[in-house]
């Protein structure tokens, strides 16, 4: 096991960066790295899992970029970080096929997320949606990670990476670290504005379900205006009966980082139009900033040297990682 405690987690380079990932992830991956600021931190841009469905390789390319340009320009430190690209790393497939020899088709089916996509494939289901958890497992184990910091859609995956992790464990003696997840309070799970019991997805169809990090000004006003909320205007935190405002709240308490009843108290006795307002300023007062150092990083020699370093350092430890299991489980010749 390794000295220095790691955290690890990966982000798919799909659709366009949004608030809700922004809240649940990258902006959590910042706060974390003050908190744990003995760790290090394994960073990266999971393009592996992205071409589970269809997706272009000019978007896939330019979206691999992107986030990691908005991930630095979100204010993520160069310091204790190692940012690098999923697929430059052979030993992350490698480890895939490993742990998929320790997993049962009957626990991969179970995934809701598989179950969710499997059904919306139009042509045939790619085997690699329902192994995708095993990938996501072998990037978080290869790297021994005590934590993995994730939105609460993860949560699941996370569980089916620790009992994997344990059943390796149990047969081959204490060999990886079993990771816990770090789900934030507020910000663990921003809904569609457009329809508030579905999360905030990158790759829905429809725009105005979101606000983009990339979105000009303009735009995040319109989005957040035309939120749906309901016709009884009182303002109070009610997921269950008012999912659109209790979205909006919550979104409002992850970006000033307090509970959601600050905010409640703050609004109850002010109309939606209002509360909408303020959001709507809040919102660009965040993003402005951070859309003006992307513009400055995304196509920068920057970048590619943070790729090249963040990659050198993940190559050498998850190539002795999947070394060590070959070398556990009998595999190839014994190393002397
Ligand atoms: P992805 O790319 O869908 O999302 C990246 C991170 O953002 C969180 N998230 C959200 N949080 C709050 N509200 C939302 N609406 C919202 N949407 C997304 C996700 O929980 C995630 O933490 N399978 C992963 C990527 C991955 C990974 C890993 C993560 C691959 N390997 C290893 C951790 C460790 C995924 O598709 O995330």
């Amino acid at each position: 096991m390794p000295k220095q405690k790691h955290i690890v987690s990966g982000i798919q380079p799909t659709g366009s960066l949004n608030i809700g990932t922004y809240l649940g992830g990258i902006r959590n991956f910042i706060r974390l790295q003050e908190t744990y600021a003995d760790h290090h931190f394994f960073i990266f841009i999971a393009d592996f899992h992205s071409i589970t469905l269809p997706i272009e390789k000019k978007v896939l390319r330019k979206k691999t970029k992107e986030l990691a340009a908005l991930y630095l320009a979100s204010g993520l430190k160069q310091e204790n970080l190692s940012l690098f690209i999923q697929s430059e790393i052979a030993a992350h497939a490698e480890m895939n096929y490993l742990l998929q020899c320790f997993t049962y088709v009957g626990e991969l089916e179970r995934m809701t997320q598989y179950k969710d996509k499997s059904q919306k494939a139009s042509e045939g289901i790619p085997s690699s949606l329902l192994t995708y958890p095993v990938l996501q497992a072998a990037d978080i184990l290869l790297y021994d990670a005590a934590y993995v910091p994730v939105g609460e859609d993860q949560k699941q995956h996370l569980e089916l990476t620790r009992d994997i992790a344990r059943r390796i464990n149990n047969r081959y003696g204490e060999f990886f670290a079993v990771p816990e997840p770090l789900i934030p309070e507020v910000g663990a799970r921003i809904m569609s504005l457009t329809d508030p019991v579905k999360k905030m997805s990158k790759s829905d169809q429809n725009e105005k379900s979101r606000v983009n990090l990339l979105d000009p000004d303009n735009i995040i006003r319109k989005r957040i205006m035309s939120a749906v909320t309901d016709s009884e205007p009182t303002i109070r935190f009610d997921p269950l009966n008012k999912p659109g405002l209790s979205n909006l709240l919550a979104m409002f308490a992850a970006l000033e980082e307090v509970g959601v009843e600050t905010i409640v108290s703050r609004y109850e006795d002010k109309d939606y139009k209002t509360l909408k307002e303020d959001l709507t300023e809040r919102l660009i007062a965040e993003i402005a900033p951070i859309r003006e150092r992307y513009h400055e990083l995304v196509d920068s020699e920057e970048l590619e040297r943070i790729f090249d370093e963040g990659g050198k350092r993940a190559r050498t430890l998850a190539e002795r990682k999947v070394a060590k299991l070959k070398e556990k489980i009998g595999l190839g010749r014994k190393r002397k």
